[in-house]
Formats: C-alpha cells, structure tokens, sequence
C-alpha cells in the first residue's frame, strides 16, 4: 500500500506535493520521491526512510519553480526499501517518470522482454517495467495517452499509477484497477492522490476514478476516458464533506474498523500471482530451491502465533509435514531439539518482534531453515530469515491486529498447498476446492461485512456488561477462539479466555454460570455433533451463548449468528472478521480508545 500525489496548477508543486505525502504517510512510509518537469528537465528526487529524509534533500538542492508534478510514498513490496527501488520510477531515455500502487504480477516475463530489447533497468522493483514501457510507446507513437493505455494493456495485477512527462510539461496522466485513486477539481488547479486526505486543504470537489478509467489533467483541465480506447467518458465530481482525520481512515470511524474492512482487497493481494490460473497450482516462487520440510515448527507471539496454530491443521493434513506450533517467548529458552532438515517458520505482522527474532536466531545457530512471514519489507524478520514471504497486507496502523492476520492465514494456505504439492501428496480435490474458495473470498467478504458488523453491534450491546467471556473452538476454529477472546480482552478490557471446546469440561465449566456468557465457534464440519454437547454442557449450568454458526443447523442458544459457509478451514477467513467485529462493537460502545488500548504498543521490540 503505496501513497500517489499529482498536481498541476498555479501554486509550486512541490510544496504542494510534500504536503499531501505527509497526510499520506499512514499508507507506508519506506521511501519517498518527487518528480516535476522544470526547464525542459525532468527531475526526480528520491530519499529512503520516512519523508523527512526527502524534505531535506530537496531543501538542499536549487529551487523548484514547477507548478506541477507527482509524488510517492512508499511501502515496499517487491525490491528492499532503498533509493533506488523509491518511486518515481523513470524509463531508460529519461522521458517519462511514474508512480505506482499496487502490484505488478507478470512483471518478471515484461522484465525479460525488455532487457531483451537493451533496456537497463535500475531497480528491483516491479513497478518500472511499467515506466519502461510507457517510455519505448512513446517513443514509438510521439503520443503520452496513447504510449500509457498500450503499457497498461500488457500489465496484470492492480495499479493506480500517475505519468509525467518531460515532453508533455504541465499534464498529467493517471489510471487505476484495483487500487484506488481519486481526483480533487480545484479553481485553477487539480490533484490526483491515493487518498482523499492528500488534497483535501485545497478543494472538497472529488472525481472518483473506477477501474478502466484513465485521466488526463493540467491547472485548468481534466478529462477522464476508456483506458483502452481512449473515448472520453463522463463524471461528476462530488463534495467531501469528512475533516482530514476522518478522511485518512476512510471514513470510518477508526482504523481498526478500516483495516477490517480492507480484508477482501488483502486476500486477493496475497494471492496475485501466486496462483497458477491455467494449472490451478499455489506457486510461491519465494521458496524456488528450498527443499520441502522434514519437520516444521512455526514460531511467533500473539496474533501471529493464533495464525500459526491454525496453519499446524492445514500442515498436516494436506502437506502431511509433522508440524509444531509455540510461542517464541517460550521456544527460544527451552533448547528445543532442532537440526538440519528442520524449517522454522517465523510469523510477525512487524517483522521486529524481539521474541520472535530470539527464536530465529536461535533455530539459524542449530541448522535449521528459517522461512520468515512478515508484512513489513526490509524488516529484522526479512532480513535474517533464509527465506522470506512477504503477507501484502499493507501497513496497520491499529494496534490491534486484524488484517494482518488475515494475510497470514492466505500465505499459510498457499504454503501447505505449495509443499503438499511438492511432496505429491495433496489430494487434487483439495487443491480444486481450496483454490476456488481462496479466489472467491474477497466477493464473499465484501458482500457480508456490512451485515457482520451490524449482528456484531447488536450482540455486543446485549452483552455489554459481561465482565468475562469463555471462547470455544474445536480443531481449525480453536485458534479462533484463541483469538477472539485475545481481541476482546485487548481492546475491551473484558477478560476472555479461549478454550478447546472439549477441554472445558476439565475445569473452566466451574466458572459458568448466567453471567458468565460463552462465544461458541460451531461451524457446518464433521466436529459439529461434538461441539454441540459441549454447548449443552454449557446450557446445563444456566450459561448463555453466542454461537457464530451457519444455515440450516439445530442449534437452541440464545444468539444464533450465522455467517456464509465457504469450505473446510477456510471457513476460517468468514469466521475472523465476525470475531473482529464483535470486539470492535464492544470496545467502541464501552467507549474505550479502540485502535491505541492502553498498555500495548503495535511494534513489541523488548522481552
Ligand atoms: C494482537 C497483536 C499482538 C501481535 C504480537 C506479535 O492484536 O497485535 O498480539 O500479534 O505482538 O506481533 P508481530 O506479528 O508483529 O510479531
């Protein structure tokens, strides 16, 4: 998740670019650059780290007249985050600079054509084989629109990309699929950013750009057309009336409610161009060379250790790898037996977890192989881990951990399918159904969260003076209920325990009673019949529950909450979001500060 600016008007650009970078620096903040065409020039200024190691640098160079350009803030997900991987990205003559969110997917093959044809690339990254192209078009037709829609036509994945151009000074040309992008109409200037928030000091009259439309703009003029056949379309800009904060979250009313929403756009990042479309297989080329696991242990703490518990499932049955799952506190001091032969997985949203990095090094110093899973590209996890995959999900800025999770059971499934495939094991049916069910979710997510939130909203205010929860799950839905209790209690301050279902009766039951509510996970699964006793268990001693269930299923409690049925574990990524929610309602109606909870930090960088 990347941060676009553009401008062309009468004010100096850069200023103007600076400033909306800064309003769009919650989207990622690795690496930062401008480019503006000054004098016939076209100048690029780059800087890694956060945007004030740009804001020095250009303060340090002549000063900077232009009245139009583009900006980028960066979150890394293909090449480290170093200068030479910042946007803008600029092609091999020097004609053409472009900034990019999203993911580019078939960039490798371009890449090979091209370096074919001698170009010489500069970066690592994905998005300048699209600043390359667009710079042979152009070459080729004398025509910015025309050299843009071609490169567009030959990319797959997601992009919102901005153009500028030494031989068009003062335009600028953008196009979005799948990535957002938005235009700000001023008196005498226009914007172009990722974001409203970026503009939104100077003018609240909003274009929103769909997928296939493409924009040409200057200080006077703006034109939105077909991406491919360049045929002018019409839009009507409309007015913004949300304040800068309320605008940077999306218009929601917090992050944590934002970043779960974001769900459907996360799973189908993590899967872009990691699912072979004609043959229908996981392919992470992360892993090209690396033997399949003898024996897996997956490391991490909190969230991510939940992540790793339900993946230890998926490891087993269908990658039949003997897998183990701990937390990295505990590991990392208990000499376990490791050797070569041996993988570590180490999951972390932040890829700075002291305790998880602890682990790491210690399985390195033992022989094993360390695979790291992390969101957060050139961090510690990424930079010491023998191989890393990296989650996609974009920054999170709440505490509480809610997409970032999400993405990690998406790479864990890949992963299972990925070994399974190699060792020859995993049935064909499975990889079918797990397929078609990874690359439906996003639909399904997107059309259910609404209703989720408001069932969530509804039980949150019936149950709101619990002053404890028991959480149940069995199999693939315990570690959901590890970490739905760890959701509620984090930002609620409701203390929650989450249980194997079956365990209860070995002591918590003691503590039911009728203010004691239970949130059960009881799905349609073969473990359903088992989870229903204990629920009865439950009824017996006069308890209430909540049961996040679907359709068609018998059971007598007091809140039924029925979610979509997708398949097998994977029922898992409906389930979590529902969870999410649930806690989000509590928290936000007790009134409590949901996305900063007091005594926890996002990053947990000491033992
Ligand atoms: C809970 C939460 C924490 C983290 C844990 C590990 O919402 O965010 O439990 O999951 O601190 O952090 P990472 O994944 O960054 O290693």
């Amino acid at each position: 998740m990347c941060g676009i600016i553009g401008y062309s008007g009468h004010r100096p650009a850069v200023g103007v670019i600076i400033e909306g970078l800064k309003r769009l620096e919650y989207r990622g903040y690795d690496s930062a650059g401008v480019a503006f065409v000054q004098r016939g020039e076209l100048c690029v200024i780059r800087a890694e780290g956060k945007l004030v190691n740009l804001e020095n640098k250009l303060a340090q160079a002549p000063s900077h007249t232009a009245t139009s350009g583009m900006g980028h803030t960066r979150w890394a997900t293909h090449g480290l985050p170093v200068e030479r991987n910042a946007h803008p990205h600029r092609d091999q003559a020097g004609t053409v600079a472009l900034v990019h969110n999203g993911i580019i997917e078939n960039y490798q093959e371009l890449r090979t054509e091209l370096e074919a044809k001698g170009v010489t690339f500069t970066s690592e990254t994905d998005t300048e084989v699209l600043a390359q192209l667009v710079g042979l078009y152009l070459a080729e037709t004398g025509k910015l629109d025309q050299a843009v829609s071609q490169a567009l036509s030959r990319v797959e994945g997601s992009y919102a990309i901005c153009v500028v151009s030494r031989s068009h000074p003062g335009v600028l040309y953008a196009a979005r699929k799948s990535s957002p992008l938005v235009m700000g109409v001023g008196v005498g200037e226009n914007f172009l950013a990722s974001d409203i928030p970026a503009f939104l000091p100077y003018t609240r009259e909003v274009v929103f750009l769909e997928d296939g439309e493409m924009v040409r703009l200057d200080a006077n003029s703006w034109q939105v057309m077909d991406q491919d056949t360049l045929q002018p379309l019409e839009k009507t800009p409309q007015h913004i009336a949300w304040d800068v904060q309320a605008a940077q979250k999306g218009g929601y009313k917090h992050f944590m409610l934002k970043e779960i929403f974001e769900q459907p756009r996360v799973i189908a990042d993590c899967l872009a161009g990691r699912v072979d479309h004609k043959t229908g297989r996981a392919q992470l080329t992360e892993l090209s060379g690396s033997p399949t696991p003898e024996r897996l242990f997956i490391v991490a703490c909190g969230t991510s250790y939940h992540a790793g518990l339900w993946g230890m499932y998926l490891m087993e049955n269908w990658a039949r790898i003997p897998t183990r799952v701990e937390v990295a506190s505990e590991f990392r001091y208990r000499e376990p037996l490791l050797g070569p032969g041996d993988t570590v997985l180490a999951i972390s949203q932040s890829g700075e977890t002291a305790d998880t990095l602890a682990g790491m090094r210690l399985a390195r110093k033992m022989g094993a192989t360390v695979i790291g899973l992390c969101n957060v590209v050139g961090s510690t996890v990424s930079r010491e881990a023998d191989k890393v995959i990296y989650t996609q999900a974009g920054p999170e800025i709440s505490v509480a951990s809610t997409k970032a999770m999400c993405s990690q059971l998406t790479l864990i499934t890949l992963l299972a399918l990925h070994w399974g495939q190699e060792k020859g094991v995993l049935p064909a049916d499975v990889r079918a159904n797990c397929v078609r069910t990874l690359e439906g979710l996003p639909d399904v997510l997107a059309a259910e969260l609404s209703r989720m939130r408001h069932r969530a909203a509804e039980l949150a205010r019936a149950y709101s003076e619990a002053r404890s929860f028991l959480y149940l799950g069995r199999g693939p839905c315990y570690p959901l209920a590890l970490e739905g209790s760890l959701k509620l209690k984090e930002i609620s301050y409701i203390h929650a325990e989450g249980y194997a279902s079956g365990e209860m009766k070995h002591g918590p039951i003691a503590l039911i009673d009728p203010k004691f509510p239970t949130f059960a996970l009881a799905p349609c699964d073969e473990l359903y019949p088992k989870v229903k006793s204990n629920l009865q268990e439950v009824q017996a001693r006069g308890g209430k529950i909540i049961s996040l269930t679907h359709a068609a299923q018998d059971l007598a409690v007091d809140h039924c909450w029925e979610v979509p049925a997708v398949w097998g574990p994977l029922n898992a990524f409906v389930m979590l979001p529902a969870l999410q929610l649930f806690a989000y309602e509590m928290a936000d109606y007790l009134g409590k500060d949901v996305d900063q909870p007091r005594n926890l930090a996002k990053s947990v960088t000491v033992e």
